[in-house]
């Protein structure tokens, strides 16, 4: 991000909002369109959030589960504030053990991916980079969902996006796309959620 970027999102409404609320990133209220929209998230459910530094969406969960629900986090980046009772694995998506992210728990109700790649300014680079990150997203919330379960992951627009969406389509009853409005209007990104997966051998192809 250069200097005038970094100014220009300080001065953001959705920065200066999540400020004011105690969040930890704007991308918060991103995720609270979602779920405003979709409706993912039931008390007691147990989440895990891919890419989830630094800590935004899972303290929006944690108030959406509350205290009997479960809240594990990965990233690739230490969190500096860890939320009230979340399980934080630091370490890859693309080599993270899967089973170590599930521990003892029978399976998740809610997986998230808000990953984007390192943004090298070359279109078709990010966008195929994007769309790696969210096809593990995808194979991680197969192999960890209970049936029934929700996604939520980030996608650049790109070359693959349809074909993804029909991934999704494939594996949950419903699949949609959506750009909330604290998305910024210039960023290729979107949403894409998955409600009601149909279980590990549910849709498979
Ligand atoms: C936009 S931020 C997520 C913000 C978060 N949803 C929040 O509300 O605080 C994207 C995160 O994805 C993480 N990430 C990107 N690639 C990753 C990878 N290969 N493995 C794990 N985390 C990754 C980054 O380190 C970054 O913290």
């Amino acid at each position: 991000m250069s200097k005038l970027e970094q100014r220009g999102a300080r001065r953001d409404r959705f920065h200066q909002k999540a400020k004011r609320e105690g969040f930890l990133a704007r991308a918060v209220y991103k995720l609270e369109e979602i779920d405003d929209k979709f409706g993912l998230f039931k008390p007691g459910a147990r989440v895990l959030d891919l890419g989830c530094a630094p800590g935004s969406w899972l303290q929006y969960a944690r108030q959406k589960v509350g205290r009997d629900g479960v809240l594990v986090g990965l990233d690739r980046t230490p969190l500096k504030a860890v939320p009230p009772g979340a399980r934080i694995e630091v370490g890859d998506v693309m080599t993270i053990d899967v089973a170590k992210l599930k521990g003892d728990l029978p399976g998740f109700d809610i997986v998230l991916s808000d990953m984007a790649p390192d943004t090298s300014g070359v279109r078709s680079m990010d966008q195929a980079r994007s769309e790696a990150l969210f096809e593990r997203a995808l194979e991680i919330a197969v192999a960890v969902l209970a049936p029934g379960g929700n996604f939520v992951g980030k996608l650049f627009q790109g070359p693959e996006f349809k074909h993804l969406i029909e991934a999704v389509r494939a594996r949950f009853e419903v699949a949609k796309t959506s750009k909330p409005a604290s998305s910024r209007q210039i960023s290729i990104e979107q949403y894409v959620i998955g409600t009601g997966f149909k279980g590990p051998s549910g849709g498979a192809p």
